[in-house]
């Protein structure tokens, strides 16, 4: 797939203004990422990203490790994320798939690593995700979960409460999922950074 330059420089202008919304929140995107990657480093073979939308994980993420496959149930989300790949020069280290993460295609234990930044609010059905993310997963892999934390939440309110919307808030189900890891055979760490929740859990059974 190509792009015009102007459609990359349009887009990636778009992404910016709507960062720079977000950091007159007290929210700054870009920081969030790079806290998250510094916990889920070091990271090795074949890497899966679940929820790509804009691209604001999946880029960095794609500048850190050789190869990576991103997922996204919407083909216009994914698109924009592909012009700031393009954007960034990294289009080429990532694959884009447009797929329903309830369902992935790949067998038992393809992916070295499974990551998932600030997706999980947006699931109709979160559970059946994370099993997914964990049936992919290889033993010795990987697994980064990570969603906003309670003062995160409370910025994307106001955020969107200020343009007439309102952003999705479900009960954290980060406790239940570092419980369940902890008795199915993962090494867990649960982390909360300034607005992000984080489990990062090493498969080890
Ligand atoms: C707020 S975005 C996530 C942010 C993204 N990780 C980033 O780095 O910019 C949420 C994304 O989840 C996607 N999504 C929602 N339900 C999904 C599903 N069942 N399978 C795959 N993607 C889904 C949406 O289409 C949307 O692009």
């Amino acid at each position: 797939m190509s792009f015009s330059a102007a459609e990359v420089e349009a887009n990636h202008a778009r992404l910016e203004q709507r960062n720079a919304v977000h950091r007159r929140f007290g929210y700054d995107p870009e920081v969030s990422v790079q806290y998250v990657l510094e916990q889920a480093m070091p990271l090795r073979g074949r890497v899966l990203d679940i929820g790509t939308g804009k691209g604001r994980f999946v880029i960095p993420l794609g500048r850190q490790v050789a190869s990576v496959t991103t997922v996204d149930v919407s083909a216009e989300e994914q698109r924009y994320a592909r012009l700031e790949a393009t954007y960034a020069g990294v289009a080429d280290r990532i694959r884009f798939v447009i797929l329903d993460a309830r369902f992935l295609p790949w067998p038992a234990a393809s992916f070295d690593a499974v990551l998932s930044w600030n997706v999980f609010h947006h699931l109709d059905d979160p559970e059946r995700v994370f099993s997914e993310m964990l049936r992919v997963l290889k033993p010795g892999g990987k697994l980064v979960l990570a969603d906003f934390s309670p003062s995160g939440f409370r910025v994307m309110g106001e955020i969107h409460a200020a343009e007439g919307r309102r952003h999705p808030h479900p009960p954290s189900r980060f406790a239940h999922w570092q419980a369940f890891l902890q008795r199915t055979g993962f090494q867990v760490r649960r982390l909360c950074g300034k607005h992000q929740e984080l489990l990062v859990a090493r498969r080890i059974l």
